[in-house]
């Protein structure tokens, strides 16, 4: 599954296993040797990454030659919002567009991470940080770029950019709002999405890319751990 420079959307209700598929396949990517910046609004990765070196972004630093040097340097990062003392997002603005910038020039491979989608590329609002993102995630292929989106609001990520990705997992959802876009992403009747959706269990998921859709068990990230490629032998269920 070569999920190089492409986007990844991650979705499902609270709790139904999306940052945990995130993290397993954030570790495949980082274990074949690319580097990963986190958009982490929870803090909840710095602790699953510690042990491969993934290092906190630290907003105290300048953006601009912090995003510079973790390129160059093949370095991934996380950028833990949880430690901000009070929001700041000209840094997250800042550090994101210094990387799509400098991948112009620099074009190696590297997976941007979003956490909470909807909240950075939103459906019905623009901004620049959700500017940037889309661009990324619409034209980053060029640069090297990929994207994976988490969202537990899969209507509310702006439709341009999830209807673009690559491979999906969807996990479930009861609201009518999100089913609509599952059936807009799947080649399945509605019924069909109606049924099977809303009943899968917790790290159950409808893998979906190119045409291709079968039912998978994500493992859990700590368990996966010990796996060379634990996606490729994710169970059909
Ligand atoms: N693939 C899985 N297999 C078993 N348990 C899981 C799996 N994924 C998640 N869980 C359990 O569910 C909890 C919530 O998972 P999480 O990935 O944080 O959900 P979400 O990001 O959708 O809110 C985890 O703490 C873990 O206990
Ligand atoms: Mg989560």
């Amino acid at each position: 599954m070569d999920m190089r420079r492409k986007c990844v959307a991650i979705l499902g209700i609270r709790g139904s296993g999306k940052s945990n598929t995130a993290k397993v396949i954030t570790k495949e990517l980082i274990q074949s040797g690319i580097p990963v910046t986190i958009i982490d609004p929870d803090g909840e990765y710095i602790k699953s990454f510690e042990e491969f070196g993934v290092m906190p972004v630290n907003s105290g630093t300048d953006p601009i030659t912090q995003a510079v040097n973790d390129h160059r340097n093949g370095n991934s990062g996380i950028i833990d919002m949880s430690e901000w003392k009070e929001d700041n997002f000209e840094y997250l603005l800042s550090y994101i567009s210094t990387l799509w910038e400098i991948s112009r020039s620099l074009p190696s491979d590297r997976f941007i991470v979003v956490e909470e989608a909807h909240e950075f590329v939103p459906q019905n609002r623009r901004d620049p940080i959700g500017d940037v993102l889309t661009r990324i995630a619409l034209r980053g292929r060029k640069r090297g770029l990929g994207m994976i989106l988490v969202s537990q609001r899969s209507a509310k990520v702006n439709k341009d950019v999830l209807t673009q990705s690559e491979f999906y997992y969807l996990h479930k959802v009861v609201h009518p709002a999100d089913l609509k876009v599952y059936k807009e992403i799947l080649p399945i009747r509605q019924k069909e999405i109606e049924r099977v959706i809303p009943s899968l269990q917790v790290g159950e998921a409808i893998y979906y890319s190119n045409g291709v859709m079968k039912y998978v068990k994500v493992p859990l990230f700590e368990e996966s751990l010990s796996e060379l490629n634990p996606m490729k032998e994710m169970a059909e269920i």
